[in-house]
């Protein structure tokens, strides 16, 4: 009982975010019906869905909190918005590759958005095998947001490897493990360029 005293007076009611929650919000509710009206154009272009799947979050104040001490930054709502561009976040996860760089492309050409930074971790992956497309953007001039984009393996890579990391320890075999994880990021890429390629095939014989 004590304990429960002691954390609801201590808990901040003000959030990180100042009062701009509401907006990002409504940003990233927009963000996603743009990229839903982009699916649609695209489902009728390509006769198939080009989206497995489709999320957005706004990083909760705990990890804004962490984020911002880890980078040397005042949790205020400055660094949170300013300083920090993922505070809204929306993932595309495509069945292929081509379908990533298409929806990168027009989502770049809406006139309210404009490209602050992207990291094409597609064509350049990370040293540990992570593949993801990721754009910064800017939305009316105003407010952040994060982009990414990958296909369906990517994803279950990432997510694998996520699960690892809660394992903490590894041991000995650390090196091992981050090898093979390696390796089957890479195997899994290139599967995904040789799906690419039959489906390509499979466009022309239509
Ligand atoms: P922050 O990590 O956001 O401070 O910025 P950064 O400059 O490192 O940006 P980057 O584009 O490299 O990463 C942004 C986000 O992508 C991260 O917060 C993760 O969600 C994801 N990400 C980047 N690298 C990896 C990786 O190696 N593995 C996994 N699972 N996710 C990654
Ligand atoms: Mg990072």
């Amino acid at each position: 009982m004590n304990d429960l005293h002691t954390t609801v007076s201590t808990v901040s009611t003000v959030s990180i975010y100042g009062d701009a929650r509401p907006e990002l919000e409504q940003t990233m509710q927009m963000l996603l019906g743009e990229i839903e009206k982009i699916r649609y154009e695209m489902t009728s272009e390509l006769g198939m869905d080009p989206i497995e799947h489709l999320l957005g979050r706004i990083k909760s104040e705990e990890s804004m909190r962490e984020k911002c001490r880890r980078k040397g930054l005042p949790e205020t709502a400055e660094s949170a918005l300013g300083q920090i561009h993922d505070a809204i976040g929306v993932r595309v996860v495509c069945a292929f590759i081509d379908d990533v760089y298409t929806i990168h492309d027009r989502l770049l050409a809406l006139p309210h958005i404009r490209l602050a930074k992207e990291k094409d971790y597609i064509r350049h992956a990370k040293p540990n095998g992570y593949r993801s497309f990721h754009m910064i953007i800017l939305v009316d001039e105003k407010i952040y947001a994060e982009i990414q984009l990958r296909t369906i393996s990517m994803d279950t890579w990432a997510a694998l490897v996520h699960h690892l990391k809660y394992k903490k320890e590894l041991g000995a075999n650390t090196a091992l493990i981050s090898e093979e994880l390696k390796r089957c990021a890479d195997e899994l890429a290139s599967t995904d360029s040789s799906m690419q390629t039959l489906r390509d095939m499979i466009r022309e014989l239509r």
